[in-house]
């Protein structure tokens, strides 16, 4: 591995992955722009990796389905990097809204379909184009998107996560091809069951969650965090195309082994 990467843009910086991985590369020494919704969140991490490790941390507001927001966060990250500008974009903003089947939805569905397409897709789309061109214009730099093994196998009640992310792993190999010969990198990481808030948003409640991964070993966004950091610091002439990690309980999508509860 080469030294962490200077500046490190994390969007959905604010809870699992997103903050796993910043607290992650901060330890490497890597600079941060911590972007998410809950801004508190984010300028409290900041902050605290900033005291912990010595490095320079911002945490911005971000909400990728909000073109302004976006603009916002993309000008308060450039005047944050300066002349050095982005070393890496890790696009991990995201969510799952329901396990609805299509047959049996209903409109409240339809408008968590909507937005997983509008954050895991669009979001994406919105916050890449605005930092890309920098990173050609300077010959260097990596998106790093998270994709999901949702987007390489499909499940019943998963069809509109499963979708975006096929989409994100589809977006993510066309963006490959087009930076070709730029000297910009761009991986997608797809892992499985991760314990983090993503359950708790998808399904409503903490103990819907927990059911997720009852009696097995998830990963944490810890685990994830190591698989954005070896792909951020491997030498310029190396690109990582894609990265899926799972549990070692979890074999495919939905087979997960699971062990009874002790009595
Ligand atoms: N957990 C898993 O099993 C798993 C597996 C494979 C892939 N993934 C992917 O990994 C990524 C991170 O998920 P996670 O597991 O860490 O879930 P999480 O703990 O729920 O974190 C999701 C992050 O996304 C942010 N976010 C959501 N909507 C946003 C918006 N409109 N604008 C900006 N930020 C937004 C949230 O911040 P705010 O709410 O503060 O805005 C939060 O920081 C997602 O793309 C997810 O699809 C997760």
């Amino acid at each position: 591995m080469t030294a962490a990467p200077g500046v490190v843009v994390i969007t959905g910086a604010s809870a699992g992955i997103g903050a796993a991985t910043a607290r992650l590369f901060a330890a490497r020494g890597a600079h941060l722009v911590l972007g998410a919704r809950r801004v508190d969140r984010v300028r409290a991490l900041a902050d605290e990796l900033q005291a912990a490790h010595g490095i320079r941390a911002i945490g911005s507001s971000l909400d990728v389905r909000d073109v302004a927001s976006i603009e916002a966060f993309v000008e308060s990250a450039r005047a944050f990097v300066g002349a050095a500008g982005v070393a890496v974009l890790v696009n991990n903003a995201g969510l799952a809204r329901g396990v609805a089947h299509i047959p049996h939805a209903t409109e409240d569905d339809e408008r968590g379909w909507e937005e997983m397409f509008d954050v895991n897709v669009m979001g994406l789309l919105r916050v890449t184009r605005r930092f890309v061109g920098d990173m050609v214009a300077r010959g260097a730099g990596h998106v790093i998107n998270l994709g999901s093994l949702a987007g390489i196998e499909t499940y019943e009640g998963g069809a509109v996560y499963c979708a975006t992310k096929s989409s994100v792993r589809v977006v993510t190999r066309a963006l490959r091809l087009e930076l070709l010969g730029t000297g910009v990198k761009v991986t997608c990481i797809n892992p499985g069951l991760v314990e983090t808030e993503f359950s708790v948003v998808r399904l409503g409640t903490q103990e819907q969650a927990d059911a997720v991964y009852a009696g097995m070993t998830p990963l944490t966004g810890a685990d994830v965090a190591e698989a954005i950091l070896w792909t951020a610091c491997l030498p310029a002439h190396m690109n990582i195309e894609e990265v899926q990690l799972q549990p070692t309980d979890q074999a495919s999508a939905q087979k997960v082994h699971r062990r009874e509860a002790q009595a």
